[in-house]
C-alpha cells in the first residue's frame, strides 16, 4: 500500500510554524522531493538522532525530546499487546519512528499500523523507513484529528492508539478532544499508550482522564522517561 498524504497546508517559514501550533512546520533546505510519494513528502539526509534534534531545536515544545525513543522504549509501550488479536493501532507522533520499527518486528504482517506525523522531514523519514512494509500507513497530518483519518480509511475501531505526542503542552481542549476520540476509537479491551520523558510527572493528569493509569519507568532512554498505559476513560472533561 502507497503511503498517503493528507492535503494539510503547509507553513511557509519557521515563523508561521510557531505561530501556528498544530500547523505543519516549513520544510527545511536539505530536503527534497520524496519521488515516490506526492506532494508534501520530503527525504531527509543524516541520522534520526540528528533529526529529532534538529526538530527539537527549531520546534521546542511541539517536538517536546531532543532524542528519538530507545528501544527499551519502543519495547516498554508495546509490552503486553496481544499481537495475535490486534487488527489495528494507531500511533499518534511517530517522529523518526522507534516505535513504529518494533511494532513492525512484532506484529502480525495483517495487522494494520497508522502511522500519524505532522513535520514533513520527520514524516519523509517514516516513509522512507517503511516504504516496503505494506502494514504500515504513514500519513503526513495532525493527530489531534486521528478519529477523522481513520474514518476516512475505513478504520472506525483500534485495538489500541500508542501516542508519542506532548499532550501536556497542548492546550486543554485539545487534549480533552485527543483523549476523548481515543476512548471512542479504541476497542473493548484496548489500551491509550502514552510516552514521557517526565517520568510520574503527569500521572495525576491522566488518572483524570482514565480509571485505570499504570506507569512503567524507562530508566534506559535519553532522558529517562516512561509510559502510561490507561484504561476504562473517565466522562467527565479534565481540565
Ligand atoms: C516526543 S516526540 C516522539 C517521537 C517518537 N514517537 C519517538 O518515540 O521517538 C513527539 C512527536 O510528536 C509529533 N507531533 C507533535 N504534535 C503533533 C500533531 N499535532 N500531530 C502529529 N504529530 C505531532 C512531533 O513532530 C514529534 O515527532
Amino acid at each position: 500500500m502507497q503511503p498517503t498524504v493528507t492535503s494539510q497546508p503547509v507553513a511557509t517559514s519557521p515563523a508561521a510554524s510557531l505561530a501556528a501550533p498544530h500547523a505543519p512546520p516549513a520544510p527545511t533546505s536539505d530536503s527534497k522531493s520524496n519521488p515516490n510519494s506526492p506532494a508534501g513528502a520530503q527525504t531527509p539526509k543524516g541520522p534520526d538522532w540528528w533529526l529529532m534534534m534538529r526538530a527539537f531545536l527549531t520546534q521546542g515544545k511541539r517536538i517536546a525530546s531532543f532524542a528519538p525513543s530507545s528501544r527499551f522504549m519502543a519495547r516498554k509501550i508495546l509490552d503486553g499487546i496481544d499481537w495475535a488479536k490486534a487488527g489495528s493501532i494507531v500511533e499518534l507522533g511517530a517522529g523518526t519512528g522507534p516505535i513504529t520499527a518494533e511494532m513492525v518486528k512484532k506484529a502480525n504482517p495483517k495487522t494494520k499500523l497508522v502511522v500519524i506525523e505532522l513535520d514533513p522531514t520527520l514524516c519523509g523519514r517514516l516513509r522512507d523507513r517503511f516504504r516496503d512494509t505494506p502494514n504500515v500507513e504513514v500519513i503526513l497530518g495532525d493527530a489531534t484529528k486521528f478519529g477523522e483519518l481513520l474514518v476516512e480509511r475505513g478504520i472506525p475501531k483500534v485495538d489500541h492508539v500508542l501516542s508519542g505526542l506532548p499532550l501536556p503542552s497542548f492546550p486543554a481542549e485539545t487534549r480533552d478532544a485527543i483523549l476523548a476520540t481515543a476512548a471512542r476509537t479504541v476497542a473493548d479491551g484496548g489500551t491509550f499508550r502514552q510516552l514521557t520523558v517526565m517520568p510520574l510527572i503527569y500521572y495525576k493528569m491522566y488518572r483524570r482522564y482514565f480509571e485505570d493509569v499504570r506507569f512503567r519507568f524507562v530508566p534506559f532512554n535519553l532522558p529517562p522517561g516512561g509510559v502510561y498505559v490507561c484504561r476504562g476513560f473517565r466522562d467527565a472533561p479534565a481540565k
